[in-house]
């Protein structure tokens, strides 16, 4: 058996212990492994298919980001293309990345990804490309499996950031806007926001009123504390408001969401007599060293996809459900995200705690 692998999107924490066990996990059954390099385009731009062989695979566990590079564009389906007159299109190049994969002679493919590689992946199934997913993200936002790898370790350096903050804010006595990714999901938002013990957090699921975020803040000084931390997620917006967008792109891409923390601090500016400062942690979420669970977790991914293609378990995506990892179809999971649901018991700890929604 040759075994194709690759890591598609947005790089998360664990993406190199997933590859590792796929690795380790396949030799053990004396089968070969490669890896396409940058998603797809290791088949479609460029030759960048590489032979992964066990030592290629020492001590990259605890490595941040991922040992085959990655991107968040070259979709086959939706490739952009540049014509000589400047004119960017989008074109199907579907037809040929599954010939090339069938020229390097893979039996099956491993596509390690968050919801749009996932898409892909289904793409290319129904085509009759054998795949095997494993999910990933740190947004947490992909249905049919409890975690992704990668979350637990945005969520560690998102807590402690904001521990960093109370302090410095709490002297100056402001009120100060953190701004976390997470997408159209407030997962990182809340775990860090509860975790961190911040007054007010801002998730997608719960558009909020600024005057009751100022009403909490203004609460809280009634109460004689001087300062506060707003923790917003980046896809968070207000009632009847629009997700704040950095870039809006075509072409086989997704729109960059960002700007909602400088825009929820100009707003308590404008409302209240406070000193506001805002800031957004960005990549330092997607980047470091991946926590214990998360390095389990890849580990556990990478053994039980090549577990699967030995079943022939193709059109499959890998979930984590209670204590166990199982298989789930691939197309149950795709084009679907999993949000917070607004009676979780962690929103509901969140209110008894005296956390402010927003709402
Ligand atoms: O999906 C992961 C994620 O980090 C999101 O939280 C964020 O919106 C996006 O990727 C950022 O993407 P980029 O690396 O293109 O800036």
């Amino acid at each position: 058996m040759r075994i194709a692998v690759n890591t598609g999107g947005g790089d998360a924490p664990g993406l190199n212990a997933v590859i590792r066990a796929v690795v380790l996990a396949a030799h053990h059954r004396g089968w070969q492994v490669y890896g396409i390099q940058r998603g797809y385009e290791g088949l479609l731009a460029f030759n960048g298919v590489v032979r992964l062989a066990p030592e290629n695979v020492r001590g990259i566990v605890h490595l941040g980001g991922t040992i085959l590079g990655t991107t968040n564009q070259g979709n086959p389906f939706r490739y952009a293309v540049t014509d000589a007159d400047g004119t960017r299109r989008e074109v199907d190049r579907s037809d040929e990345l599954i010939a090339a994969f069938r020229a390097s002679g893979f039996d099956a493919l491993i596509a390690i990804g968050g919801d749009g590689s996932m898409q892909i992946a289904w793409d290319l199934a129904c085509k009759g490309l054998p795949v095997v997913c494993v999910p990933k993200t740190i947004d947490n936002d992909v249905e049919c499996t409890q975690q992704t790898f990668g979350f637990d370790t945005a969520v560690s350096t998102a807590t402690e950031a904001i521990d960093k903050l109370h302090s410095t804010t709490e002297s100056h006595q402001r009120v100060m806007v953190v701004e976390l990714m997470g997408r159209n999901a407030g997962w990182i938002a809340l775990h860090s926001g509860i975790s961190g013990t911040a007054h007010i957090v801002l998730i997608p699921e719960i558009p909020f009123d600024i005057d009751k975020v100022c009403a909490a803040i203004q609460a809280r000084e009634a109460a004689g504390k001087h300062y506060s931390i707003v923790v917003v997620a980046e896809g968070a917006r207000s009632v009847g408001g629009e997700v704040s967008l950095l870039e809006r792109r075509g072409t086989g891409t997704v729109d960059r969401i960002g700007g909602i923390g400088s825009r929820v601090a100009q707003m308590i500016t404008e409302r209240m007599d406070k000193e506001v400062r805002s800031i957004v942690l960005g990549h330092l979420q997607r980047g470091g060293s991946p926590t214990t669970f998360d390095r389990l977790l890849g580990l556990r991914f990478g053994g039980a996809a090549v577990r699967a293609v030995a079943d022939g378990a193709f059109g499959t995506m890998l979930g984590l459900a209670g204590t166990s990892i199982v298989r789930v179809p691939l197309a149950d999971a795709v084009g679907r995200q999993k949000l917070v649901p607004l009676d979780s018991d962690i929103v509901v700890t969140a209110r008894e705690q005296g956390i402010s929604f927003g709402d």
